[in-house]
């Protein structure tokens, strides 16, 4: 009857929303071996799941990162903003550093959309609103990057725009959350490569770098390479070494 058919389109509707998010979780999870893939995507989803998207902090995070904890890879690991497109290119080549999308959690998550509903057990993929600043997916990369630059060691690159003319943004994630958790003695310096892909409209006088400084705890020191593109990326083909190019 009516209530058969009922069932049988909340059923699909849900099979729909749903399955496509917990198989590309699944499928890129299963690529790092030693984890258990279905408990990772069922302490992922306790953080978001029945919640109103506007009100999902960082901290619900908390239980998904302490279950695949992030390892320091001293003097590998890079940071950028404004600059994704660029520097996932870059990686590509250049296996030795380390990004967040490199990592378990970063990549299973990569460039997705997610987020619940109050008083519903569904996961939504489609028509996540991000206006709000407790969404799902902001809360999530905002606690993710905490976590991987807590780890942060050695020496440090990031990997900054010169297609803008503020490079360092102190409101975006590496400038409000990575940057101030870096730790003298334990990271050591931070290496700025500055990147421009057309016409510079900055370079490494820029007057955001004096709030960089200002930000960067006391006992580390930042170095700035300005590169262009073709620069950066003939960088990308140097042999399996981290560093020489900057
Ligand atoms: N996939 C989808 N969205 C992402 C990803 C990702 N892999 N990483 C970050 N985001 C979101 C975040 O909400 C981020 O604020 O896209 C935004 C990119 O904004 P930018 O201003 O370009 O960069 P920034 O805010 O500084 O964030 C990038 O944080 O993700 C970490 O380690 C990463 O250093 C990097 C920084």
């Amino acid at each position: 009857g009516v209530i058969g058919v009922l069932l049988g389109v909340i059923i699909t509707v849900t099979v729909v929303l749903t399955l496509p998010l917990k198989r590309t979780f699944i499928r890129r999870c299963e690529l790092f071996p030693g984890y258990d893939c279905e408990n990772l995507w069922s302490v992922f989803q306790q953080a978001y799941v029945g919640k109103d998207p506007c009100n999902v902090p960082m901290e619900a995070y908390d239980p998904l990162i302490a279950a695949a904890p992030f390892k320091p890879a001293c003097n590998r690991m890079m940071f950028w903003s404004k600059t994704k497109d660029l520097v996932q290119d870059f990686i590509k080549k250049r296996g030795c550093f380390l990004t967040l999308e490199k990592t378990l959690l970063g990549s299973v998550l990569d460039d997705l959309s997610w987020c619940g509903e109050e008083g519903s057990s569904e996961t939504f993929k489609r028509f996540c609103r991000r206006k709000c600043e407790n969404n799902p997916v902001g809360s999530f990369w905002r606690r993710a990057s905490a976590a991987f630059a807590d780890v942060a060691c050695g020496d440090v690159t990031t990997v900054l725009s010169g297609d803008i003319e503020t490079p360092f943004d102190p409101k975006s994630i590496f400038g409000s959350i990575e940057l101030k958790r870096f730790k003298s003695p334990r990271v050591r310096s931070l290496k700025i490569v500055l990147v421009s892909r057309k016409k510079a409209l900055s370079n490494c006088m820029n007057p955001s770098f004096q709030d960089l400084q200002k930000e960067l705890g006391p006992g580390i020191t930042y170095s700035c390479t300005e590169m262009t593109e073709s620069q950066f990326n003939e960088c990308s083909s140097a042999p399996e070494t981290c560093g020489p190019c900057w």
